[in-house]
C-alpha cells in the first residue's frame, strides 16, 4: 500500500458503488486474479514507484490493485476527460489505499494537473494509455518545456536541468496500451528521443487481436445504444478505418443487422473488408448515405466539412479511436445555427444553417468509454494480465533493454492465452513427436 494515499477524486461518498463495480469486474478477469495471487507472494515489484495514466474503471482497478500486490507504490490517473468512472476512483482510494486522481469529465487543466501529480511521484515505472506521460517525460529531457501543457510547464520550470535529469534516470521503462500510444513512441524512436525502453503491450497478440477486435467492437455498439437507443437493424453504419478496432466494429455491427460500409486509406486493409463482405468507399460517399458514423482510425480530421454539408438529416456521428481529432468538431459547429448540448445523455445536437440536424455521441471522445463502460472485464483480463506480467518482465530485465519500443516476451503471451483458454474451459490438442519432426524438417515433399 502508498505510504501516504493522495487522492483527487469526485466524491469519496460513491466508493461502496465502486467497490461492487471492481469486484463484479473481478469475477471475470480469472488470468489477472492469477497474476495477482502469486505477485502477492512473490512481490516482483518491491519498493517500486510507479505512475499509470489509464482510462479508470473496474478493470483497471483491478489491474491497480495487482500492482499494488506486487508491492508497487502506484499512482493513477486519467488517460482521458470523460473515461473515468468516479465510483471506481472513490473505491480505490477509499477500500484499496490506492492514489488516484481522476475525475470524469475533468477540464484540460484538471486533466493536466493530474499528470503533474503522476509525474512528482518520480515514477521508476510509467503505463501509458496514449503515450501523453512519456510525451511529457521526454518533453521535459530534451529541455522543450515550451512545448508542455501549461500546467506541466510551470511544475517543470521549478526544478534545475539537474533535478528534471533525475527524475527521467529514475525510470527503468515505461509499458503502452493502445496503438495512437504505440505510433508516437515509435515516432521517438525513430527521432532518436526515447530516453528509455518502452513495452508495446498493445502490439501482444494476447492485447489487440481481443481487446482492441472484440472489445472495442461490442463496447462501442453499446455506447452508441446507451446513448441514442437507436435499433441498429436496417441502418447504414460506416466504419472509417478497418484496422484491428475497425474490424471488431464492422462484425459486431453487422451481427446487429446495419447494413455496415467501410472506408480506407490502406489498400491492404480495404481489400480485406471487401473481401470481408462489407461495401468499401471513400468518405464523400459514405457521408451521403451513412446514418451512423464511427472513426476508429487512430488519425486526424477523418469526418471533415464537405463531409458534414453531405450528410442526411438526424445522421449521428461519434468517435471510438484514441483522441478527439477524427471528427471536426470545430469545423461543424462552424457549419452549424445552433448547438444544443446534451439533447439527451451523451448526444449534442448540431443543427446546420440548411436545417439539418446532426448528432454527435460522447463529443467525440472514445464512445465506448464516454457512453458505455468501455471494454468488458473478460477481455481486459487479458490486455492486463499483459500489463502486468511486462511490467515485471521490464523489471526483471532493468538496464538491459534498449531505449526503443519492445516487444512484450512470448512466454508471456503464451502464458496468458493458455490461461484464458483453462478458465473458459477450452483444452486443445498438442502436437505430436512424428508432427513436430514433420513441421521441423524439410525432407518430406509430395
Ligand atoms: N475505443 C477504445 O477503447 C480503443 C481500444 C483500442 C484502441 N483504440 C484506438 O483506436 C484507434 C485504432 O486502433 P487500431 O488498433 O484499430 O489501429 P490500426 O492501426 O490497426 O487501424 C487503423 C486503421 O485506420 C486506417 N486509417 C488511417 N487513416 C484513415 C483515413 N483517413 N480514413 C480511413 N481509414 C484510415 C488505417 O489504414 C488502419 O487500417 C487508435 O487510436 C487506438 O489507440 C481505441
Amino acid at each position: 500500500m502508498a505510504a501516504t494515499i493522495k487522492q483527487d477524486v469526485k466524491d469519496l461518498g460513491l466508493a461502496g458503488a465502486g467497490k461492487k463495480r471492481i469486484l463484479w469486474a473481478d469475477t471475470d478477469m480469472p488470468v489477472l486474479a492469477r497474476v495477482r495471487e502469486r505477485f502477492a507472494k512473490e512481490k516482483p515489484l518491491a519498493g517500486l514507484r510507479m505512475s499509470a495514466c489509464l482510462h479508470v474503471t473496474a478493470e483497471t482497478a483491478n489491474l491497480a490493485r495487482t500492482l499494488q500486490a506486487g508491492g508497487a507504490d502506484l499512482v493513477l490517473i486519467a488517460s482521458n476527460p470523460l473515461s473515468t468512472q468516479d465510483d471506481v476512483a472513490a473505491s480505490l482510494v477509499k477500500d484499496f489505499g490506492i492514489s488516484v486522481y481522476a475525475i470524469r469529465e475533468e477540464d484540460n487543466d484538471t486533466y493536466y494537473k493530474h499528470i503533474v501529480a503522476a509525474l512528482a511521484h518520480e515514477p521508476n515505472v510509467t503505463m501509458d494509455d496514449g503515450a501523453d506521460l512519456v510525451s511529457a517525460l521526454i518533453f521535459m529531457a530534451l529541455g522543450r518545456l515550451n512545448e508542455l501543457h501549461a500546467q506541466v510547464k510551470s511544475w517543470a520550470e521549478k526544478m534545475s536541468p539537474a533535478e528534471r535529469l533525475k527524475i527521467i534516470n529514475q525510470i527503468v521503462g515505461s509499458m503502452e496500451e493502445t496503438t495512437t500510444g504505440v505510433n508516437r513512441l515509435k515516432a521517438m524512436e525513430r527521432d532518436g528521443v526515447l530516453q528509455f525502453p518502452v513495452i508495446s503491450v498493445n502490439d501482444a497478440l494476447t492485447k489487440h487481436l481481443f481487446d482492441n477486435r472484440y472489445g472495442t467492437g461490442q463496447s462501442t455498439v453499446d455506447g452508441i445504444i446507451r446513448a441514442t437507443n437507436n435499433l441498429l437493424a436496417g441502418r447504414r453504419f460506416v466504419v472509417c478505418g478497418y484496422g484491428w478496432c475497425g474490424k471488431g466494429v464492422a462484425s459486431r455491427a453487422r451481427g446487429m443487422g446495419s447494413q455496415v460500409i467501410v472506408t480506407e486509406v490502406d489498400p491492404i486493409r480495404a481489400l480485406e473488408a471487401a473481401m470481408d463482405g462489407f461495401q468499401v468507399c471513400p468518405m464523400n460517399e459514405a457521408a451521403a448515405i451513412g446514418d451512423i458514423f464511427v472513426t476508429v482510425t487512430g488519425n486526424a480530421h477523418i469526418i471533415r466539412t464537405e463531409h458534414f454539408q453531405k450528410m442526411k438529416d438526424g445522421a449521428m456521428i461519434c468517435n471510438s479511436g484514441h483522441f478527439d481529432v477524427e471528427l471536426e468538431l470545430p469545423g461543424l459547429k462552424q457549419l452549424s445555427q445552433t448547438v444544443t448540448p446534451e439533447v439527451r445523455t451523451n448526444v449534442d445536437e448540431y443543427l446546420l444553417k440548411t436545417g439539418r440536424r446532426i448528432y454527435v455521441l460522447g463529443q467525440g471522445r472514445l464512445v465506448n468509454l464516454a457512453a458505455a463502460e468501455g471494454h468488458p472485464p473478460s477481455v481486459m483480463d487479458m490486455s492486463f494480465a499483459t500489463q502486468a506480467l511486462a511490467t515485471e518482465f521490464c523489471i526483471k530485465n532493468r538496464g538491459k533493454l534498449p531505449n526503443k519500443v519492445v516487444n512484450v516476451p512470448v512466454e508471456v503471451e503464451n502464458f496468458v492465452a493458455t490461461h484464458k483458454l483453462a478458465s473458459m474451459g477450452i483444452s486443445i490438442d498438442s502436437l505430436t513427436e512424428s508432427q513436430k519432426k514433420y513441421m521441423s524438417g524439410w525432407e518430406h515433399g509430395t
